[in-house]
């Protein structure tokens, strides 16, 4: 072997050793954890599950505790510790949490139906505090509808979905090709004079009383405004009224095809843990 064949070969193998480890980093980086946690905060309960990543269901049984009144940040990461602390949890499993509010980078900006005092709380430190665990904060409607587009109804379609949640208000999520556009907040659009959600969401037709006719037109009023503004390929429309879908859904003439969540109540735990899952690695 000359010397600069030598010189080769030494090359070839550190060129090879630093293939290895490029591989086994990009196994590292590319390995998704299977389980993650996830935790729903909302105005009257507080529930926790793990979930198998692979399947998007729950991997065990579901803890629920009530929100502590009044709802104020530490009353809530203490609750929250409390659904942790019912499971025996891997000290690095991610763990996810929904929030009914604007989350910027884990910290709340807004308060539309929870208690004022979160706005400025970085729901991610108050929970760590708490847990002792590093968690990640998302929007309650961005989590149900990144778990639809992953699991459920809008599972591979491609091109840009929109998932709304009809509750106390209207939560919305924007999924562009599977990446979700966090905090689009479409619930909040005006509407007719109006703040969107104040006349269509599922609160207002049981404070009206209305029919589900009558809810439909309110309905076919708000989701025309958001067609014409964002073209969706599909709209998915979540919350827990989505189980009568066919009592208003067939109401509705829009061009955009509009079809019920698949995953109903689980959709906030199962996104909340997959976007933790996604930030973990
Ligand atoms: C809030 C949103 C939330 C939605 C559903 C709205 O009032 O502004 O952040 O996603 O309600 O809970």
């Amino acid at each position: 072997m000359s010397h600069h064949d030598k010189h080769d070969h030494d090359k070839h193998d550190h060129d090879k050793d630093a293939g290895d480890r490029h591989r086994k980093r990009r196994h590292m980086l590319a390995e998704r954890p299977t389980t993650a946690f996830g935790i729903d905060i909302g105005g009257s309960g507080i529930k926790g599950a793990p979930v198998d990543l692979v399947r998007g269901e729950f991997a065990g049984e579901r803890v629920r505790i009530p929100t502590p009144q009044p709802a104020t940040p530490d009353a809530v990461a203490r609750t929250v510790a409390e659904v942790i602390e019912a499971f025996h949890l891997p000290e690095d499993v991610p763990v996810g949490v929904t929030f009914p509010a604007v989350i910027l980078h884990g910290v709340a900006q807004s308060a539309a139906n929870v208690d004022p005092s979160w706005i400025g709380t970085d729901v991610e430190d108050v929970i760590a505090a708490a847990t002792g665990r590093n968690v990640v904060a998302v929007n309650d409607a961005d989590a149900a509808g990144y778990a639809e587009t992953v699991y459920g109804a809008a599972r591979s379609v491609s091109g840009v979905v929109l998932v709304t949640t009809l509750g106390t208000g209207i939560g919305s999520a924007l999924v562009v090709d599977g990446h979700l556009v966090p905090n689009t907040e479409l619930g909040h659009l005006e509407i007719d004079g109006h703040d969107a959600e104040s006349r269509a969401a599922e609160s207002a037709r049981d404070r009206d009383d209305l029919s589900w006719s009558e809810w439909a037109e309110r309905l076919q009023r708000y989701y025309s405004v958001v067609e014409n503004l964002f073209w969706p390929d599909l709209i998915v429309v979540g919350g827990g009224v989505s189980k009568h879908h066919e009592k208003f859904l067939p109401l509705l003439q829009l061009r955009t095809p509009i079809v019920p969540a698949t995953l109903r109540n689980a959709a906030g735990i199962v996104g909340a843990a997959a976007l933790a899952a996604d930030a973990s690695h």
